[in-house]
């Protein structure tokens, strides 16, 4: 069995608190399963601007590039929302991480097991057979990182600020591939998500997106639809969409929306990968839950650590090749919520619910 050596950035709020239980799934796992862990902790985010004068400390990202992976937590929150937005957490650490290594394709799950329909928003009549579906979100373009970027004053003394919205053809391409190669081994239906009616970005994306289908995986099925009637048919029907795929901004807005109606944003993990691979020859990935440092519930010790711990499992997936490792996890947390009906506050609804130790001991007990 390989070594896993991986960067830990548990960043701020809860993220602690849900990488704690995830690293204790992880050790158990790893002594199961005589796996070797070699991993070092590192502050990231507001702990880096407190204890490194920086959110994205020099330490820290040497740390990651020697590592196979990063299993990162969530950053930001009130404690640092009054520095220079430059300044940050979330754009001071997290989206040059991203960019540092490249990380353009987010895959995020939307998962509802059948048996956890209860704790959907939707309907149960909607979704019978729970919700299987996933969201390829683009993660190193698009407005978040196109120039300029500004906030200046105009001579009549009003400020006025700008976000550029860019795409090039190579990277629609690139992350079309991702989406291709996920339908492929799923249902091999593809749904590109664009605003190509207003913007001159989803205009490219949708020529390009069916130029390449068409050339590349003229046997997966592809369509397009507006990312507005996107978010109303997530709500309405999820099950029709198999891969949904979109870019930077709709996917970070989607997926969140896919989260809830898959029981709540505590269960959504997710993997960046780019093009680099590891010195095991796999993808070198970020892991983290979609959601982020919930400052509403932090230290209280009731966050929910699945997500975290299913970020685990996409890394032992992805960038360690331990696939049926991963599986044992995701099945493992599966029982917890649904069978034994262990549950946090966030998908209780109601029911008894349990902290974020206790959720960790019951998935645990299942191993
Ligand atoms: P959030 O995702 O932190 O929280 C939204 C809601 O979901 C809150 O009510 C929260 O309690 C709940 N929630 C989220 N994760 C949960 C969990 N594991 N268990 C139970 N409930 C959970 O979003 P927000 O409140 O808009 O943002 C808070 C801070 O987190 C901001 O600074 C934001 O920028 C940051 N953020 C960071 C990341 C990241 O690091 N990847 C992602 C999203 C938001
Ligand atoms: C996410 C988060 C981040 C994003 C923020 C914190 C920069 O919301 O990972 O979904 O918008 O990508
Ligand atoms: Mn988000």
């Amino acid at each position: 069995m390989p070594t896993l050596k991986f960067a830990v950035l548990p960043g701020d709020y809860i993220g602690p608190e849900v990488m704690t239980e995830a690293l204790r799934v992880l050790e158990h796992v790893a002594k199961q399963e005589n796996l070797t862990l070699s991993y070092t902790t590192a502050d990231v985010g507001g702990a880096g601007i407190d204890n490194h004068g920086k959110a994205l400390p020099d330490s820290t990202l040497a740390l990651c590039k020697e590592a196979d992976a990063i299993l990162f937590g969530s950053v930001g929150g009130p404690k640092w929302e009054k520095l220079p937005p430059k300044e940050q957490p979330e754009r001071a650490a997290l989206l040059p991480l991203r960019k540092a290594f490249n990380l353009f394709a987010n895959i995020r799950p939307g998962l509802l097991y059948s048996d956890l329909t209860d704790a959907s928003p939707l309907k149960t009549e909607r979704i019978p057979n729970g919700i299987d579906i996933v969201c390829i979100r683009e993660l190193t373009g698009g407005i978040y990182f196109g120039l300029p970027k500004t906030t200046t004053t105009l001579e009549n003394g009003e400020e006025q600020a700008v976000d550029t919205m860019v795409y090039k053809t190579s990277e629609i391409e690139r992350i079309a591939e991702v989406a291709a190669v996920t339908a492929r081994s799923r249902g091999k239906k593809v749904c590109s998500v664009d605003k190509a009616n207003v913007l001159e970005t989803s205009v490219l994306w949708r020529r390009v997106v069916t130029a390449y289908f068409a050339k590349n995986h003229p046997d997966l099925t592809l369509s397009h639809m507006y990312v507005d009637n996107a978010a109303m048919q997530l709500a309405r029907d999820p099950n029709q969409f198999d891969v949904l795929f979109t870019e930077n901004m709709f996917g970070d807005i989607l997926s969140d929306e896919m989260a809830v109606i898959c029981g709540s944003l505590g269960m959504l993990s997710s993997a960046s990968l780019g093009t680099g691979k590891n010195s095991l020859g796999k993808p070198f990935g970020l892991f983290e839950p979609a959601g982020g440092t919930a400052p509403d519930i932090a230290g209280k010790g009731v966050a929910n650590p699945c997500a975290q711990i299913l970020s685990v499992a996409m890394m032992l997936r992805y960038s360690f090749g331990l696939d049926d490792i991963a599986n044992k996890i995701e099945a493992a947390v599966r029982k917890a919520v649904a069978t034994d009906g262990v549950r946090t506050g966030d998908i209780a609804f109601g029911k008894k619910s349990v902290g974020t130790k206790a959720m960790a001991d019951a998935i645990i007990a299942n191993l």
